[in-house]
């Protein structure tokens, strides 16, 4: 598949089979996300991939829905950096678009995320001084939604608004 088909056929998936992802996968996924764009290269990001059953299931009270996901991984940002939350959502970006191309499902996670950052820091020894961004939970998708979107037409404007 190939970058644009990967964009257009990415959508929040947040049904999983509960079947577990290679590593080598989740590695590319993360790969990705190392290689987006960044201010100034400061690239004031980590990636924790979680796929430990035990902390998936603790990282849930954010998402029922997430117990299947095969791996949960956490964005760590430095919030030092000034572009860093948009540093990071070119790395959530990415790796959403990764594992849509590698077949895979996945979901931005951060409404649900940020009432519980500093539960879920401790729990995965994420230094005080970094942000957690969100949550990307990953895994076989057991749904294919199809969301609508606003027109090329719409938001496409030539020149001037
Ligand atoms: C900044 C941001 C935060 C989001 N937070 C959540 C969330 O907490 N829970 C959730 O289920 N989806 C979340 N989403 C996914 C959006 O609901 C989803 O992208 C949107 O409905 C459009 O659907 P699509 O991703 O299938 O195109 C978030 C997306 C973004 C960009």
């Amino acid at each position: 598949m190939n970058a644009l088909e990967a964009i257009g056929k990415r959508r929040s998936v947040r049904k999983y089979t509960g079947e577990p992802i290679p590593g080598k996968d989740l590695e590319k996924i993360v790969d990705a996300g190392r290689l987006a764009a960044t201010g100034s290269n400061q690239q004031p990001w980590d990636f924790v991939v979680v796929t430990d059953r035990a902390m998936v299931a603790r990282l849930k009270v954010a998402a029922e829905w997430m117990e299947k996901a095969a791996a949960i991984i956490a964005v760590v940002m430095d919030p030092s950096s000034r572009w860093w939350i948009e540093d990071g959502s070119a790395a959530v970006e990415n790796m959403l678009i990764a594992s849509t191309a590698l077949g895979y499902g996945s979901c931005w996670l951060e409404g649900y995320t940020l009432p519980h950052e500093e539960e879920f820091k401790k729990l995965l020894d994420v230094p005080k001084e970094k942000r957690l961004l969100t949550l990307v939970p990953i895994g076989v998708p057991a749904e294919e939604p199809t969301r609508e979107k606003r027109s090329l037409q719409e938001v496409l404007h030539w020149e001037r608004y």
